[in-house]
């Protein structure tokens, strides 16, 4: 190519890519759209008829890969074909997969205590949109039954478990089973367990997604979201909405998600162990009045998860004896734990639900579910477990 233009010219010219031999890891692909070579070629992926990427809103090879891997991680053993798309959050997974499947007049049933922006956005944002949204107890049957059969609107049913940060459990299966019977469908935050503890599509439910910001991605360094699911029906339509939404996941946050995900397997049983042994001190600390974790046999979901969870994964709450002043002092007083608003990190994470996550819903909801303002949320990491313990120690030594 020397020599065949100006310098200038040569400066803009794109060079063909010089790997001979295959890399090793991924790469990340930082780039806005794909050369065509030609009109027909074009022609034929624009249609859909041949595969190919063309504008990297639509897709692009780093980030279609990840969402393959986790959509075969989360159909992995259940004979089914899991398809993926990864978006810009976890909100934007939420967001586009239930405005994709329900229409203006529809329902969303789902539980109180949630995670406090996916409350906010079925709350303050869907309404918006006559898309109105039902808080129930959904391990109440009878009740869940009663709204599936009131109106022939359509509906959904979103389920988050364990929950964000009382880690309540939701029978997965009993729900999907009474929701077949009305034909609705259910979609389930799967954030707090990963495919390594939770599979709800081998529970029959329709949809996933992730916060993959979480557990998937492990290390606090990407924004993003999956929606995953296993009927081709819905494929084009949250495909072709995603689009046009301009919700994608960029490239390099994919690529952070692909990377964490290689040790998954290994972190979440670290997680899980360290969680537990977090968990039992806890539970027989003379200054915490409970302690929320799926693991310990007192906590209210724990035959739930036993059945419907391999382990227990990393996340609990706990709730200090002298409400918010205690919690104040036991947060300031932490030194490996850190106080960041976000979870399934390596990094053991504390946060105060009532002033950051769940500022926005209301108190008595709140209160009524436990969310009250001496209650600590923990993201349990990878540390040495005597660390860890030692640092909740010095730390309730000082309240
Ligand atoms: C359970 C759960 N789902 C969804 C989200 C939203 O994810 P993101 O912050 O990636 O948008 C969060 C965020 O904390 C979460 O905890």
């Amino acid at each position: 190519m020397p020599g065949k233009y100006k310098i200038d010219t040569h400066c803009v010219v794109e060079y063909d890519d010089q790997v001979s031999t295959k890399p090793h890891i991924l790469p990340i692909y930082a780039t806005s759209s794909f050369e065509m070579e030609g009109m027909d070629e074009a022609a034929e992926i624009f249609k859909g008829k041949n595969p190919g990427h063309v504008y990297g809103r639509y897709g692009n090879p780093t980030i279609d890969t990840t969402a393959k891997k986790i959509a075969d991680l989360e159909g992995f053993g259940l004979g089914i074909s899991a398809y993926a798309f990864m978006t810009s959050s976890g909100m934007s997974a939420i967001s586009v997969l239930v405005q994709s499947i329900l229409k203006s007049g529809s329902v969303i049933i789902t539980q109180e205590d949630l995670y406090g922006g996916t409350t906010e956005l079925f709350k303050t944002v869907f309404s918006q949109f006559n898309i109105t949204t039902s808080q129930i107890d959904l391990n109440n049957h009878e009740l869940l039954e009663q709204l599936l059969k009131k109106d022939a609107i359509p509906k959904v049913v979103y389920i988050e478990t364990p929950s964000n940060p009382v880690c309540t459990c939701i029978d997965i299966e009993k729900v999907v089973t009474l929701c077949k019977k009305y034909d609705v469908m259910t979609i389930v935050d799967n954030t707090f367990c990963t495919p390594m503890i939770q599979q709800p599509f081998g529970l029959g439910a329709d949809f996933i997604i992730h916060s993959t910001t979480k557990y998937l991605n492990g290390h606090g360094n990407s924004i993003a979201g999956v929606i995953v699911g296993h009927k081709e029906n819905y494929r084009a339509s949250i495909g072709k909405f995603l689009k046009l939404i301009g919700a994608t996941c960029n490239p390099f946050d994919a690529w952070l998600v692909y990377n964490g995900l290689k040790t998954l397997g290994l972190r979440m049983e670290r997680h899980s162990l360290n969680a537990k042994t977090l968990a039992d001190y806890l539970n027989s600390h003379p200054k915490i009045n409970n302690v929320n974790y799926v693991g310990l046999p007192n906590h209210k979901g724990y035959e739930i998860a036993k059945k419907q969870m391999k382990m227990s994964g990393g996340m609990l709450s706990f709730e200090v004896k002298g409400g918010f002043l205690a919690a104040k002092k036991m947060m300031n007083a932490l030194r490996l734990a850190t106080y960041a608003p976000t979870l399934g990190d390596v990094n053991t994470l504390v946060l105060h639900p009532r002033t950051s996550s769940h500022l926005n819903v209301n108190p008595e909801i709140c209160e009524k579910n436990g969310i009250t303002e001496g209650l600590i949320r923990v993201s349990v990491g990878i540390e040495n477990i005597s660390d860890i313990i030692r640092d909740f120690s010095e730390a309730l030594e000082k309240i």
